[in-house]
Parts: structure tokens; C-alpha cells; sequence
């Protein structure tokens, strides 16, 4: 007799589109089950028609339209991943870049770095603190970050410093829970509408494109690559963790 496996699910915050979207269309691929999110109903859609496209009857697709600071969608979201079982992983995609342009921080009010904080940093440590019961053993953790929490570059002081606060969580989550991995991963420049908007009026058609990154990120996730910080430009076809970066 066939013995069914149970699907691993994944939950994606933000994937209706760019980066989230790409690694929800491997995941799905690669027989996931996924809850995802975003706030836009109809690109949520046009996603979650072409992700069940790729899955077949062992994994499931289960889209939620919602704010991810908002505390009930976390919980619907945490419910459905709950309700599929079997909880792998967790990745915070969704991100603000706040005002476009982006100003300096001396005309940064309080209420859109408020903001940037709450999407960025808040609602991340919430979804994993809901979650924290269902995350067995060996399951990962990703936060997306940015090379913005480390440089320090004019007028992306706001949005830096939430990713630099983020990379922060990710190493305090991981000493706290060393039954985890948590990986901080930053993913370079993408052209996305994310990026678009952190360079109005210019051309990005020179950024490469998320699924480009698809691979260096599947590499990462699927080695004993431990928890710690990984930028998936330094990821070649050859890379394997440190001796320092092997869980
Ligand atoms: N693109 C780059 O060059 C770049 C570089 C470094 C790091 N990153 C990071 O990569 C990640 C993905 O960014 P991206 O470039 O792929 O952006 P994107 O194309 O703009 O996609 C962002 C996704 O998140 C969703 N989202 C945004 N705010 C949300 C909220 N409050 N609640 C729920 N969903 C929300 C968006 O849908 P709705 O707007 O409909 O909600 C969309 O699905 C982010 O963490 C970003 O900081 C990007």
C-alpha cells in the first residue's frame, strides 16, 4: 500500500508578487504546502490561481488578503497553516520601504518610521511568537533583510534600520531557540515594485529579476547551512556552509 507523506507547509508573507511570489512558485513546486498573503485581493488571486497550477493533490495553496500588522489576519494566517499541519517554515517576505521618495531622516516624521517599524520588525516577531507551539524542531525561520541594514546610505536611514533591528531578532530568536534555524537572508537588488518605488522615475530594468535569486535561496534553505546571516550574491553554484555556518 502507498504511504502517503504528509506535505511540509510553508507560510510566505507578501506573496502575491516579486521575491515572495518566486519562492512560493519553487516551494510549490517542490510539493509545499503554502499560506501566504498579501493586501491586494487581486494580485493575491492572479498568484494563487498560477501557484495551485503548480501543485499537485498532495500540497495546497491557501491565500488570505490581509495586512500582516494586523493581529486577527496573523491569526488567520497562523490557523490555516496550523489547519494543514506539518509546519516547516516561516518567511517573512512582506516589507514597507515607507515614502516614495525616500526622504532623509530629518524630514522622516514619527508616524511612517512607526510604520516601517511595525511592518518590518513587529509583525514578523508576532507571526513567529503566534506560531512558536506548532514550529517543530528543525524548523526554519527566514527574515528577509537587506544590504540597507548594514550600509548606511542617504535617505534610507528609516527602512535600514528597521532590516537592521530585524537582522537583530533573527540572531536573538535563534539563541533563543536553538532548535530552530533561523537565517537572515538578503537578497540583493530585485526589480520589483518595491525597488521601483526606492528609485522613482528611473529605469531599474537592469536588476535582475526575483527568480534569479530562486536558486543561490533554495541552496541556502535546502543545506545544514545553520542559523546566521546570508547574502545571496556571495551563494555559487559550488557554495556549502563554513565550517562556522553548518548547524
Ligand atoms: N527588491 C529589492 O531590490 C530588495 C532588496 C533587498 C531586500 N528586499 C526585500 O525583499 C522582500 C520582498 O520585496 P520585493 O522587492 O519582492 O517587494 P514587492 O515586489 O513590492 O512585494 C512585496 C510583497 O509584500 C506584500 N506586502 C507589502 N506590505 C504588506 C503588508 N503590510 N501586509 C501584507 N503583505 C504586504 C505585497 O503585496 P500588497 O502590497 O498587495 O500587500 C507584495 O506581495 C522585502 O522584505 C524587501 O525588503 C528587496
Amino acid at each position: 500500500m502507498e504511504v502517503l507523506m504528509e506535505a511540509r507547509t510553508a507560510l510566505i508573507t507578501g506573496a502575491s508578487q516579486g521575491l515572495g511570489l518566486a519562492i512560493a512558485r519553487q516551494l510549490a513546486r517542490d510539493g509545499w504546502s503554502l499560506v501566504i498573503d498579501a493586501r491586494r485581493a487581486d494580485r493575491l488571486k492572479a498568484a494563487t490561481d498560477e501557484l495551485t497550477t503548480l501543485t499537485t493533490s498532495a500540497n495546497r495553496i491557501e491565500a488570505i488578503v490581509g495586512d500582516i500588522t494586523d493581529d486577527t489576519h496573523r491569526s488567520a494566517m497562523a490557523e490555516a497553516a496550523r489547519s494543514f499541519g506539518n509546519v516547516q517554515l516561516v518567511i517573512n517576505n512582506a516589507s514597507t520601504l515607507g515614502a516614495s521618495p525616500l526622504p532623509e531622516l530629518t524630514a522622516l516624521a514619527a508616524q511612517p518610521l512607526q510604520r516601517l517599524f511595525d511592518v518590518n520588525v513587529v509583525a514578523p516577531v508576532a507571526l513567529v511568537a503566534q506560531l512558536h507551539n506548532d514550529l517543530a524542531s528543525g524548523a526554519t525561520i527566514v527574515n528577509i533583510s537587506s544590504d540597507a541594514a548594514i550600509g548606511s546610505y542617504e535617505t534610507w536611514g528609516g527602512y535600514g534600520a528597521s532590516k537592521a533591528a530585524l537582522d537583530h531578532i533573527s540572531r536573538t530568536l535563534a539563541a533563543e531557540n536553538p532548535q530552530w534555524r533561523v537565517l537572515s537572508v538578503d537578497p540583493g537588488d530585485l526589480r520589483t515594485e518595491m525597488h521601483a518605488d526606492a528609485f522613482p522615475g528611473e529605469d531599474i530594468s537592469d536588476r535582475p529579476t526575483p527568480d534569479t535569486v530562486i536558486p543561490a535561496f533554495m541552496r541556502v534553505l535546502d543545506s545544514q547551512a545553520g542559523s546566521g546571516r546570508y547574502q545571496l550574491s556571495d551563494i555559487t553554484e559550488t557554495w556549502s556552509p563554513s565550517t562556522e555556518e553548518a548547524a
